[in-house]
């Protein structure tokens, strides 16, 4: 087994605030994958990056809505894994722990994460394309995508694609999360999509000791404190168990 440096597991135990940061790589292990690897299946042949935008949704609207059903049927049938349960854990340990996600797939609330920044929304939500407000029921009589029950527009997944703005109330809670960290983690992001990736860099900049957990390089890598290499399913549980040996039993 890894054993972490004791420098490490004593700014853990010692912080008031812990931020963490997670991305598709954290998911992984639950079999979803990742935002930039190859697609499979029918999918293999898009590129998710340009099927993420409403230009792609006004041009197709049906392959869009069809390529998120396939998103949610892999994440309903998906468990959280280690390291989802790893964070939530952490949740409970720590005076106060932010957790500031970019997944849109609700598996760290699915383990048990209370307090979850979503920045790129959630594809358990489905709002109107016209309005942009979120719609709970609407009938199914076969057209794809379903429309608003209110005004007709086309139904879409609640979540952030490229060129939109993000929610404003996510934004501003991240940006005091990350000025306010004695420690930030980031975990499982490539970190090439701002503004997330801007948030590693402000808690460094304001005293944070930064952490990333990720098996490959990362831009972030060069300016972290500590390096974990590996997957978090497989790093997180026991630097959880080390940091807090009576009360951080792995799931
Ligand atoms: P990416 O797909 O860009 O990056 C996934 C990261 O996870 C990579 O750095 C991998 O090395 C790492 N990784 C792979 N397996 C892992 C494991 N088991 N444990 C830990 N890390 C692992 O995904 P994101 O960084 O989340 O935004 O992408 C950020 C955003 O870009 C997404 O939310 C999406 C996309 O554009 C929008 O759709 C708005």
């Amino acid at each position: 087994m890894v054993i972490y440096s004791l420098t490490l597991i004593q700014a853990l135990r010692t912080a008031g605030h812990i931020v963490m940061l997670t991305g598709a790589g954290v998911s992984k292990e639950s079999g979803i994958p990742t935002f930039r690897e190859a697609q499979t299946g029918l999918w293999a042949q898009y590129d998710p990056t340009e099927l993420a935008t409403p230009q792609a949704f006004r041009r197709n609207p049906q392959l869009v809505w069809e390529w998120y059903q396939w998103r949610r049927s892999l994440v309903a049938n998906a468990d959280p894994n280690p390291g989802h349960f790893a964070i939530a854990q952490m949740e409970t340990l720590i005076p106060a722990f932010t957790l500031i996600t970019q997944n849109v797939d609700g598996l760290h609330q699915r383990a048990g994460s209370i307090q979850v920044i979503e920045l790129h929304g959630s594809i358990q939500r489905t709002k109107c394309f016209e309005e942009e407000t979120i719609v709970e029921t609407w009938i199914e009589d076969g057209q794809i995508p379903p429309h608003c029950p209110h005004c007709g527009g086309l139904l879409r997944p609640d979540v952030v694609w490229f060129g939109e703005n993000l929610p404003q109330e996510a934004i501003e809670a991240a940006y005091i999360a990350a000025e306010t960290a004695d420690v930030f983690f980031s975990v499982g992001t490539s970190g090439l999509v701002e503004p997330a990736a801007s948030f590693p860099h402000i808690a460094h900049s304001r005293g944070a000791l930064l952490v990333e957990v990720n098996p490959t390089e990362t831009p972030l890598t060069v300016l972290a404190d500590f390096v974990l290499t590996g997957a978090s399913g497989e790093i997180l549980p026991p630097l959880i168990e080390q940091t807090w040996p009576q009360k951080g039993a792995a799931r």
